[in-house]
């Protein structure tokens, strides 16, 4: 085979689209060529390991790393090279760390050291730890070893420290809803004050993590470490590190993690310089070295909040999936952020005895939330979509909702006259999240957020609520309903109407 002599790049660049099929056949020609031209077609390596990783299957992968590991003996030193670099890019990390480490010892210059170096600070763990091998960044290994050998996890049943600041945070437009729910269901912590998304609320006593789940409306919750305030990056660095590592910080780590203290830094692009965030991570290492910054996997997120003039540090639990919702069993492709059906349920509020209805139940959340307040005797739910409806079937027995019946059905909504259950004048509650016309285009969405004003005129029992979340510029046609609350919610890129109208 003839080969116009290109530079690497240039090589790289013509083979990194081929398919994997046609890399192997370049790999097997590679193998048959001898120098000068074997080191010119170098590239070839780099693009193989690239393509393999992209797109190759778990055969071709475990072929390519086979075939990588043999040329880390390659006569050709660049060869050696860029295979060491390539490695690492196609999984299997323990074999990969063993071919590394196994020709480390035998590696004929500082070139080639620095390369073999480079990929045992992608892959390597504790083998590389063990064999004392001179890695940049050791802390990332001593993460991957701890994460391999005792994952770890948070402890919810850890107390937490004395007067600890918790932010719980929300979608914006529902910090009222939110507050409301602290007032009710955490009534140890004193809610100190409300921004867009978010509460930020103080421990009077000790608590213990499991006690901040109960609130369901919040997104997320995460402990509040405090702020720092420095002119530049560079001078924030040793600040923020003492802070993970002071009292606090490492009293929640090491406390409240089964395993290993892992935290994933997490930071927005106006914080996320890499020098700064690798400085923090090998700062808190020098300080606390059992404390690990790992961004695979980790139970805990140190979030940096960019305030004027400096960051904002709080450490947050992370939970996959959250325990709040472990009712879940399926999903729909359009189903409820679980806080939001929550809030929504909170709107509403319970009235003992109720029949609750969801014409667009999809998985059933809203159903859920609002029997988990508990009072309400019967939940129906309807969807046109079957797949849904199972899945709703699923929920609702898994949340184990003792004492209150359910109705789910497929229908469409404006058939509620022929439901038995849905007889004019004596539902309580209808709560709904209708589509949106975002990921399914609705034809005439307004038309359908009219059709649903009527059928829950047409239902409700006087005094009885409908609880929506709507995304047009819709009401009633007549006055059955009167408006009782809304609040505008951040729906992710989108908002709409938290609405609440009571039946006259
Ligand atoms: C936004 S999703 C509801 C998501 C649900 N709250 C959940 O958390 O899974 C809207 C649902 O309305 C259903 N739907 C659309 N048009 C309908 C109609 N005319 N009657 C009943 N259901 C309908 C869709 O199949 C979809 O499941």
């Amino acid at each position: 085979m003839v080969h116009a002599v290109k530079s690497d790049n240039e090589l790289y660049r013509a083979l990194r689209g081929k398919t994997c099929e046609e890399l192997w056949r370049e790999a097997r020609a590679l193998d048959a060529l001898a120098e000068p031209e074997r080191s010119r077609r170098a590239a070839v390596v780099r693009a193989v390991g690239v393509a393999f990783a992209d797109r190759g299957d778990e055969a071709g992968k475990a072929r390519a790393r086979d075939w990588l590991r043999g040329l880390l003996r390659d006569p050709s030193e660049k060869i050696r090279r860029y295979a060491a670099a390539a490695l690492p890019k196609l999984g299997d990390d323990r074999g990969a760390e063993g071919a590394l480490l196994g020709r480390l010892p035998e590696a004929a210059s500082e070139s080639e050291r620095r390369a073999l170096r480079e990929a045992l600070g992608k892959v390597g763990g504790r083998a590389t730890l063990d064999a004392g091998a001179d890695v940049a960044d050791a802390g990332r290994l001593l993460a991957r070893a701890a994460r391999e050998e005792q994952p770890g996890a948070v402890a919810t049943e850890a107390l937490l420290p004395a007067g600890i600041d918790v932010a719980f945070r929300c979608r914006r437009g529902l910090e009222a809803i939110l507050a409301e729910e602290l007032a009710e269901r955490l009534p140890e912590v004193r809610v100190l004050a409300r921004s867009p998304g978010r509460v930020l609320a103080r421990a009077d006593g000790r608590l213990r993590l499991a006690d901040l789940l109960r609130p369901r409306v919040a997104a997320a919750f995460a402990l509040v470490l405090g702020e720092v305030r420095a002119r530049t990056a560079a001078a924030a660095v040793q600040p923020v590190a003492l802070r993970v590592a002071g009292p606090v910080g490492s009293a929640v780590l090491r406390s409240a993690t089964s395993g290993a203290a892992r935290f994933r830094i997490e930071a927005p692009d106006e914080l996320g310089d890499p020098a700064f965030l690798r400085g923090v991570a090998e700062a808190v290492r020098a300080l606390a070295p059992d404390l690990l910054n790992d961004p695979r996997g980790a139970p805990w997120s140190l979030d940096l909040l960019p305030i004027v003039g400096g960051v904002r540090l709080e450490l947050r639990p992370r939970f996959s999936p959250d325990p709040r919702f472990a009712y879940r069993r399926g999903d729909v492709p359009a189903a409820s952020h679980p806080p939001l059906a929550a809030a929504m349920a909170r709107l509403a509020g319970r009235r003992d005895g109720e029949v609750v209805w969801d014409p667009f139940c999809g998985s059933g959340q809203e159903l859920v939330e609002r029997g988990l307040l508990g009072g309400a005797a019967l939940l129906v739910g309807g969807d046109l979509d079957p797949e849904a409806i199972a899945v709703a079937r699923a929920n609702l027995e898994a949340a184990g909702l003792a004492g209150v019946r359910s109705r789910l059905m497929v229908a469409d909504f404006r058939e509620h006259a022929k439901v038995p259950e849905l007889t004019a004048g004596t539902v309580g509650l209808v709560v709904t999240n209708p589509p949106m016309g975002r990921r399914v285009p609705v034809k005439d969405l307004k038309g359908l957020i009219a059709g649903l004003f009527a059928a829950a005129a047409e239902v409700l029992a006087p005094g009885g609520r409908l609880v929506l979340a709507n995304p047009v510029r819709v009401g009633p046609a007549d006055d059955r309903l009167s408006p009782a609350g809304s609040t505008e919610v951040d729906l992710g890129g989108f908002t709409c109407r938290l609405e609440r109208w009571d039946r006259r």
